[in-house]
């Protein structure tokens, strides 16, 4: 599998800031992945994006897309990538559809506008001004956005933020058809839901550093509880019991409990990603990282 980006020793600063924002990162994006910066507030995740799409130059370190200094990059690189910004940026008095074909007109590849607006219910509002809209229908528009150039690397930013559960589905499905179709996406997130059903590996960034790379499942074997809960009734209240996975076959108070209780609930104990990152980071994932 080739590498998409390959990033060595990135650092970067503000003109106005007293220090680096970002402090040296090295990371690698694989092609065909979805690769989940994650981090509080402040950590640096869309300075790191800005990066990536060129939209900020002056940084220090090494930047390669498919073994190709990013600075040697020209317009074409736009062709090859889709970006869902931040904060949605549209034309707030062009419709909805008027939006998605000025910019569509950009790119030489165009995807089927009709479809995407379909898929995350849209479609029946093209026509509507987007000054009109309401925010999860500008977020919305916006990752259609994104995808209008059929691009070869996705870039999102916060991308479900201030989606209702339904459309956030809808989205992350749509990722997540994306990469099975061999597409790569850089995800920068602090939603914990988003980073657990879609990433493939995760960078935990925090106040410019990256302190750990790995896959969501390493870092639960790695960190996670192996217990498991049961919770039953006895005489009418609700007990709980906790066992070590290890050697839970044999062990025998667990199999007569559940031979001999009313069994109400079982779970593994395993440890959530938010828990898992503060225990790497030490930070809370709703923080700002000055604050530590
Ligand atoms: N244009 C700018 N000029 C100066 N400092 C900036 C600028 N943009 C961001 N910063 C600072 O750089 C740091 C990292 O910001 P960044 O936007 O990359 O964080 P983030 O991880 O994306 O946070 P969030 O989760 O809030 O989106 C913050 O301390 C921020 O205040
Ligand atoms: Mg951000």
């Amino acid at each position: 599998m080739s590498v998409a980006f390959s990033v060595q020793d990135l650092r970067f600063k503000y003109p106005s800031a007293k220090e680096d924002t970002l402090k040296g990162i090295s990371f690698e994006v694989k092609e065909g992945e979805i690769f989940g910066l994650l981090g509080p507030s402040g950590a640096g995740k869309s300075t790191t994006q800005k990066i990536l799409i060129k939209l900020l130059e002056d940084y220090k370190g090494s930047v390669k897309y498919f073994g190709k200094d990013l600075k040697d990059l020209g317009k074409s690189y736009y062709e090859e990538i889709g970006v869902g910004f931040e904060v949605p940026v549209h034309f707030s008095k062009l419709t909805a559809l008027e939006n998605l074909k000025f910019y569509s007109g950009f790119y030489k590849s165009k995807a089927d506008i009709r479809e995407l607006m379909e898929r995350v219910g849209l479609w029946e509002y093209r026509d509507k001004k987007v000054g009109e809209f309401s925010k999860g229908m500008k977020v919305r528009l916006n990752f259609v956005r994104a995808l209008l150039n059929k691009p070869r690397v996705l870039f999102l930013d916060e991308v479900t933020n201030g989606l209702d559960p339904k459309n956030a589905r809808i989205i992350k499905d749509m990722i997540a058809e994306y990469r099975k179709d061999g597409g790569t996406v850089f995800l920068s997130t602090h939603l914990m839901n988003d980073v657990e059903q879609l990433c493939d590996r995760i960078a935990f960034c925090v106040n410019g550093s990256l302190v750990e790379v790995s896959t969501p499942r390493e870092l639960k074997l790695k960190y996670g509880k192996r217990e498991v809960k049961v919770e039953y009734n006895e005489n009418g209240n609700l007990s709980t019991a906790v066992f070590s996975l290890d050697g839970i076959g044999e062990n025998e108070e667990f199999v007569n409990l559940l031979k001999s209780k009313q069994i109400e609930t079982i779970h593994s104990g395993e440890t959530s990603m938010e828990e898992i990152f503060i225990i790497v980071t030490g930070v809370e994932l709703n923080e700002r990282t000055e604050a530590v």
